[in-house]
């Protein structure tokens, strides 16, 4: 036999060798196609985007200084001297909001194909975490450059805080006196926040595995009413697999043209007792609740609209999937998803006002 014709059998034996060992080949058990659609592999991407993250803040750790006199020079640094800094804090911080994005598309494909049905209740719970902590790395994230958005953005979650009493305790300066504040959310940042998110996105997909993907509504509709039940084959998890990592690279590649383009801005020193700037684009559309009803809002609005959240798979106890036999829930959801985006909108547009009572 000729040493080329020997070749594939070579790879074929690297491959059995490899296989035997890692199990690689258990990845390509069966997926539904309508799995591999954008729709269905939007929660992919988000995991892909997490470790994006997950590498470039490891590389900004190396340079960062969490103390309130050192922080924002040190960001400075990493812009203007740090290996690859610019880069790796721009691709951070543009795969943070593109990550942001997926995930409330994930969550609205969920909510619009009533994927959190039984068996799935627990998943949206699940999610319903996950979602909470996204949120809380993008506000422990935005404290950490240490500007002025950043120094108010602290001043409000404070004296939001301080209104819970000794429930508050976490963002109260008293708590651990010995470690300011800023460092303390930063160890939030890197590791308290990223290992829950961990333990919740390990459960979050081992109940898909549990459960499969979703069917398609129409199908899964039709099997409620005695209908043929949905073939779930047609592709395989590697091949979804695959194509999540292509997602994953464009979302890469975007946020390196995004860098490149827009870096992320540094705003000035952090100027005690003014109040000049808004939070960033998902925490808007609270804002203006804050304008109307001062500070408290902040924690009244978050917790109905997670409440709410939390309770849609018990609300919407109908068998069916497809948004039509659902229009009650859906209108719902349209509504505060209008009211939402409009009330970011507003929040954008108008001046900032004045809500810290001890200043920022
Ligand atoms: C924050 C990061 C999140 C990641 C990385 C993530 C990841 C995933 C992945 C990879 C899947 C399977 C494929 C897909 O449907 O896209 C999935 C399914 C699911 N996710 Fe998420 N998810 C996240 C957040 C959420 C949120 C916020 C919710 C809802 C509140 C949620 C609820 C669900 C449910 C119910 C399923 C099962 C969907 C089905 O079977 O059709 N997830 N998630």
């Amino acid at each position: 036999m000729s040493a080329r014709s020997a070749q594939p059998g070579v790879w074929r034996r690297v491959w059995a060798a490899v296989d035997e060992r890692l199990g690689l080949s258990g990845l390509a058990y069966p997926v539904p196609t309508h799995a591999n659609g954008i729709g269905y592999i939007l929660g992919g991407i988000t995991f892909f985007g997490f470790v994006i993250l997950a590498a470039t803040g490891i590389w900004l750790t190396q340079f960062y200084h969490a103390t309130p006199e050192a922080a924002r020079q040190s960001v400075l640094y990493i812009e203007r001297v740090a290996p690859l800094g610019d880069i790796a804090r721009g691709v951070h911080f543009w795969t943070a909001n593109i990550v942001m994005a997926t995930v409330l598309l994930h969550l609205g494909r969920i909510f619009a194909t009533g994927s959190y049905k039984r068996p799935r209740e627990a998943n949206w719970l699940i999610g319903v975490g996950l979602l909470a902590t996204t949120l809380g790395m993008m506000f422990t994230g935005t404290v950490l450059k240490w500007d002025q958005e950043a120094y108010e953005a602290l001043g409000h979650a404070e004296e939001a805080s301080g209104l819970l009493g000794a429930l508050g305790f976490w963002f109260s300066g008293e708590f651990a006196a010995t470690l300011p504040l800023l460092g303390r959310l930063y160890i939030a940042h890197i590791i308290i926040l990223p290992a829950l998110g961990t333990m919740l996105l390990v459960a979050h997909f081992l109940l898909v595995k549990r459960h499969g993907i979703s069917a398609r509504p129409a199908a899964a509709d039709s099997a409620v009413e005695g209908g043929p039940v949905p073939n779930p084959g047609g592709s395989t998890f590697s091949a979804h697999g695959i194509r999540m990592v292509g997602f994953g690279l464009v979302v890469l590649a975007v946020s390196i043209g995004l860098t490149l383009i827009w870096p992320p801005a540094l705003g000035p020193q952090p100027v005690p007792g003014e109040e000049v700037t808004k939070p960033p684009w998902m925490f808007l559309p609270i804002y203006p609740f804050e304008d109307w009803f001062g500070l408290e809002a902040l924690l009244w609005v978050p917790a109905f609209l997670f409440a709410g959240l939390a309770l849609v798979p018990f609300v919407d106890r109908s068998p069916y999937r497809s948004p039509g036999r659902r229009w009650a829930v859906i209108s719902v959801g349209v509504v505060v998803t209008i009211a939402l985006v409009l009330l970011g909108v507003l929040a954008a547009i108008t001046t900032p006002q004045t809500h810290l009572t001890g200043g920022a």
